[in-house]
């Protein structure tokens, strides 16, 4: 017979046991609400401050994933009215205005209680560079008007500041291989993070107004000399060459030639231009080469004045493509091949390269994105370049009067910067994928810049797939099962004896 004692005893541990059930239950319940909340949606947004304009970007990604890969997406992307911001020099808080319209926009698609924590960043590239080499308190002044207006949204303000450019060249790299998965990759068969064969990381090219970048990962022995940035990324470390060349930007480029082709032909107020359509004229001030420091050497063949000087067309591909072969030192090099021109250093190019930017925009309005051979391309450039300006503005009424003269230019110093500089050959240009865009994303330094400095790019590796969700439910439901059945055992064995 069992005793009084003992039968309190069991009923105890009976008790015991529901209880620890319930609450096991309970717990399991509540962390299954966990589980099944919604992800929290994050903001953050950046100026492209570009030479010639500006561009805000809006991203968003869900805050529970932001260290994996390819998680960032791209809200909103919004082109400011007017020049870039360093045009406002002489009147600085005219900087700071003209990024107000996109401030709008980008309030109306970041839910109001997600904005003040939505960090915000400007960040400026070679027209503010030359500005600050121009003036450098002038710059500094654009500089704080832009910050002054932005501190007055409520966003989460981290600085307006101007790029170096090895940084736009290497954030530029990060955002492409980041867009198409290069870094790391999740495999589901797996179950775990894989690193892609290097062969799939892809190299930058940039074209701007005021400078042009190129950055990728040399083949085997690497980098020597400077030019070389070490980045740990997801756990693997990468060696890239990275160079941005001030003053090869498409603008200055067109500036540079101008004032080359004046130079030439002293005393003359009409200068032929073989880049520009047949019967297209362009007057030009001196006065405007002042205006940068790109232009603004002294030269003993010239003095300057005020005086206008008329450019006319000429049409002649091969006579553009030699006067710009003239922007470039390339004696400077010698016999070396690690070199590109005006003696800076360069590994071989290797892999594959997204070319965006102006490189895409230039190539996209001549139809030449679509992998065409170089013989193709320099055909069909060629050909171009002979269409007379009447032709040219009534085949194009769409096309901006102020771009149109200008492809031919455009096109010609693209082919002479990637072949005749950076060393592309027939082979290797096939490797050359023109693309302004990869998924929902404009392909640009901005995103990688974004990615750094908010910390969402890891050194390590990825943690394993989110894996411990199932396994914790298992653990809960075993939990239960066998409180519960060890409950029924001591009811069972209460009753039994
Ligand atoms: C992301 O990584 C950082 C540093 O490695 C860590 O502190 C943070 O908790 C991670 N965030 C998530 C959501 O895993
Ligand atoms: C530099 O910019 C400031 C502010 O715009 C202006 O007052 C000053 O005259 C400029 N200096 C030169 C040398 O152009
Ligand atoms: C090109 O570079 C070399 C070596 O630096 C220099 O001597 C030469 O004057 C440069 N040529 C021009 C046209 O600037
Ligand atoms: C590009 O292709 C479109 C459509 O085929 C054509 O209308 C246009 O003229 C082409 N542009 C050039 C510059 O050849
Ligand atoms: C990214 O940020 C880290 C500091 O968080 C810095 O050390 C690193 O150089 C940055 N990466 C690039 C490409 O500038």
């Amino acid at each position: 017979m069992m005793s009084a004692n003992k039968k309190h005893f069991t009923t105890a541990i009976v008790g015991v046991l529901v209880a620890l059930s319930v609450i096991a239950l309970v717990l399991s319940l509540v962390k299954t609400e966990d589980v099944t909340l919604p992800p929290t949606v994050k903001y953050g947004m950046v100026f492209d401050a570009g030479s010639s304009h500006t561009s805000l970007f809006v991203y968003e990604w869900d805050s529970d994933k932001e260290n994996d890969t390819g998680v960032v997406s791209q809200t909103l992307s919004c082109d400011v009215h007017g020049q870039g911001i360093s045009s406002y020099a002489n009147d600085p808080p005219k900087a700071g205005d003209s990024l107000r319209e996109c401030l709008d926009e980008a309030l109306k698609v970041i839910p109001a209680a997600k904005q003040r924590d939505a960090p915000a960043y400007l960040g400026a590239t070679a027209g503010m560079r030359l500005l600050r080499e121009q003036n450098s308190s002038a710059a500094d002044q654009v500089l704080a008007e832009v910050a002054k207006t932005m501190q007055g949204y409520p966003v989460a303000f981290k600085g307006a500041r101007i790029l170096t450019g090895e940084e736009e060249g290497a954030y530029g790299w990060i955002t492409i291989n980041y867009l198409l998965d290069s870094f790391t990759k999740y495999s589901p068969k797996a179950h775990m993070w894989v690193h892609p064969e290097v062969a799939n990381i892809f190299g930058a090219l940039d074209l701007g107004g005021a400078s042009t970048q190129i950055s990728f990962m040399p083949e085997g022995s690497g980098i020597k000399q400077n030019g070389a940035s070490k980045l740990t990324l997801y756990g693997y470390n990468y060696s890239i060459y990275t160079h941005s060349y001030l003053c090869y930007g498409q603008n200055e480029m067109l500036k540079r030639l101008a004032k080359e082709l004046i130079v030439e032909s002293p005393s003359s107020t009409r200068v032929h231009h073989p880049c520009y359509p047949k019967d297209y004229n362009e007057t030009i001030s001196l006065s405007s080469f002042h205006t940068s420091p790109c232009t603004n050497w002294t030269d003993t063949r010239l003095t300057l004045g005020d005086g206008k000087v008329t450019l006319e067309g000429r049409g002649n591909a091969s006579g553009c493509q030699a006067a710009l072969k003239k922007l470039f030192n390339f004696s400077a090099c010698g016999q070396r091949q690690d070199c590109t021109f005006d003696g800076v250093y360069q590994p071989p190019v290797s892999g594959q390269f997204i070319a965006f930017s102006a490189f895409y925009y230039n190539f996209k309005f001549l139809n030449l994105t679509e992998g065409q051979s170089l013989a193709t391309i320099r055909e069909t450039i060629q050909h171009f370049c002979t269409r007379s300006w009447e032709d040219l503005s009534s085949s194009y009424p769409e096309e901006n009067p102020e771009r149109l003269p200008k492809y031919c230019a455009n096109a010609n110093y693209i082919l002479t910067l990637l072949l005749d500089a950076y060393k592309f050959n027939e082979t290797s240009w096939n490797n050359i994928i023109f693309q302004m865009k990869a998924g929902s994303a404009n392909v640009g330094w901005t995103l990688g810049y974004m990615l750094n400095l908010t910390n969402m790019i890891p050194a390590e590796a990825p943690a394993q797939m989110k894996g411990h969700v199932p396994s914790l439910w298992a653990a809960a439901i075993t939990f239960i099962i066998l409180t519960l059945v060890l409950g029924l055992a001591a009811l069972l064995l209460l009753l039994w004896v």
